[in-house]
């Protein structure tokens, strides 16, 4: 990831994400629309215990984000989820995508057993393969990944 690029908690979703959101509708990813909306109304702002929205920064302009919740699909508390990862199209393949989510995962120590996902595209997929991520036909995920070591 380039050296310029700083990663933090968000705790506001302000005029300095717009460019983000924008991007996001322009290719039609509504996940962000989602991320944006379900901010503004409080239905989700990634507070609960474990949970974490991170923004990448570069200098005052975000140009990805990530966050985790836990999986309001599973029944189990200790099952997270990966969501809302978006990273500009400008800044892409420049690792900021995999940082973000290696920082997510590790802040989900001590709280989740597993962390899953729904990939929107083969894109994204062959994104969370290299990351370790394994292939899974559930119903509501299509990727997951353990969290805590094996005793
Ligand atoms: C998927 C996404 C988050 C990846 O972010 P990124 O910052 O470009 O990813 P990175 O640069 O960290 O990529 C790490 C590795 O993942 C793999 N990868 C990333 N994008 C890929 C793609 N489009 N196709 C295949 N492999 C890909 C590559 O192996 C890459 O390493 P390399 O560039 O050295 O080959 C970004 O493309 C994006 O925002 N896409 C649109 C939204 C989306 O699909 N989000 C995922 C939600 S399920």
């Amino acid at each position: 990831m380039p050296a310029d690029i700083a990663l933090v908690r968000l705790t506001a979703l302000g005029p300095a994400a717009e460019p983000l959101r924008v991007d996001g509708a322009s290719r039609g990813i509504d996940f962000v629309r989602r991320l944006f909306e379900d901010w503004m109304s409080g239905a989700n702002r990634f507070d609960q215990p474990g949970e974490a929205l991170l923004g990448a920064w570069q200098g005052d302009r975000l140009v990805g984000v990530g966050g985790l919740n836990r999986d309001p699909y599973a029944a189990d508390e200790g099952v997270g989820r990966l969501r809302h990862v978006y990273v500009l199209a400008s800044h892409r393949r420049l690792g900021i995508g995999e940082t973000l989510v290696r920082r997510l995962l590790r802040e989900t120590e001590g709280h989740f057993r597993v962390v899953r996902l729904r990939a929107v595209s083969p894109e994204a997929a062959a994104f969370y393969r290299v990351l370790g991520f394994s292939d899974c036909a559930e119903p509501a995920a299509t990727h997951v990944i353990p969290v805590t070591p094996d005793p």
